[in-house]
């Protein structure tokens, strides 16, 4: 690799004290919860990437066909020589084929929690665009993020793919999304991928999958809690469960206690009733028009949103204030 094609680095990271921090309060509170964002470690993030390849879960191929098949009107929109960011990067697959589709992008910004996986991709990305300035931030976005301003005359564009903002609770959405409307703000916008509401059991299925990939993504965070707090959960103590909440129109996630029973984190008890639960996600699904009226109230005018003909997944194209 050539010097020119080493990416820049800025590590933004929450340290071992964060995550300490919010699971003890996670688990001392009731109902028992841990943020998501802790599911991605490095075997976190490397089992998420085959969730992302499963055949029960639709969301990344449905999504990277409509990428495929769009990318080329994207890139219209945003014009020659923007600064992509992108929030919660992963592996940095789909954004190639933004970045195929654009004219003379000049910076990509790939933001995301974990780092090795990180900087590996903005390494991949760097080596394969040598005319691209990359610069990996690892950080958590979900805290706001603090970025220079784009270079002058640069128009800056955030991509968040993956339904990842149905993660957050509308409420929380909306003012995640204000926040991006003014890092963008002065001719920016916003590209976001979000999960569309559909038949129950399609979306059971996506997060149920037979393999036990999904199962095994969620209890890792008990291994990872064992190995970085000094905790001694027991993995057949607990099991996946996972549902659609059609009223809510959200998956819920959560970790269930197959029996009463007595965990240690960190020197500290925590007790686990039969049946109890550990709440560590949900996925929010949206109709079209909702999350236009969502984004429209955090200051975004919706101007093009892509969806495929099944009408699994849909693509927003938000323009900033
Ligand atoms: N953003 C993804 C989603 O909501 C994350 C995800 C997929 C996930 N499967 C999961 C998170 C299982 C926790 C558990 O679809």
């Amino acid at each position: 690799m050539s010097a020119r094609a080493r990416p820049r680095l800025l590590d933004l990271a929450p340290d071992e004290e964060d995550f300490r921090a919010a699971v003890l309060a996670g688990l001392l509170a009731r109902p028992k919860s841990i943020p998501c964002k802790f599911l991605y470690d490095e075997a976190g993030s490397r089992l998420f990437e085959a969730i992302c390849d499963l055949p029960e879960y639709y969301p990344t191929r449905t999504e990277t066909a409509l990428l495929e098949r769009n990318a080329g009107e994207m890139a219209a929109r945003i014009g020659p020589g923007c600064e992509l960011i992108e929030l919660g990067s992963g592996a940095s697959r789909k954004v190639r084929l933004l970045l195929d589709a654009l004219d003379h992008p000049a910076a990509y910004l790939p933001v995301d929690i974990a780092r090795e996986p990180l900087f590996a991709a903005a390494a991949a990305i760097a080596h394969d665009y040598p005319a691209l300035a990359v610069t990996a931030i690892c950080a958590d976005y979900s805290q706001g993020l603090n970025l220079p301003p784009p270079s002058a005359g640069r128009r800056r564009v955030a991509f968040f793919p993956g339904s990842t903002i149905g993660n957050l609770k509308p409420a929380a959405a909306r003012s995640f999304l204000a926040a991006c409307a003014r890092l963008l703000a002065g001719g920016g916008a916003l590209i976001v991928g979000v999960d569309l509401k559909k038949a129950p059991a399609i979306l059971h299925a996506a997060y149920n999958d037979a393999q036990g990939v999904t199962a095994a993504f969620n209890l890792n965070l008990l291994t990872r809690i064992n190995r970085e707090l000094d905790g001694d959960f027991d993995l057949d103590g607990f099991r996946h469960l996972a549902f659609y909440n059609e009223a809510a129109g959200r998956i819920e996630i959560y970790l269930e206690s197959r029996r009463e029973q007595l965990v240690h984190v960190a020197g500290v008890p925590v007790r686990c009733a039969a049946g109890e639960r550990i709440h560590t996600e949900d996925s929010c699904k949206y109709g079209v028009a909702e999350f236009q009226a969502l984004s429209i109230a955090a200051g975004f005018r919706p101007s093009a949103v892509w969806q495929d003909d099944a009408a699994l997944f849909s693509i927003h194209y938000l323009e900033a204030p």
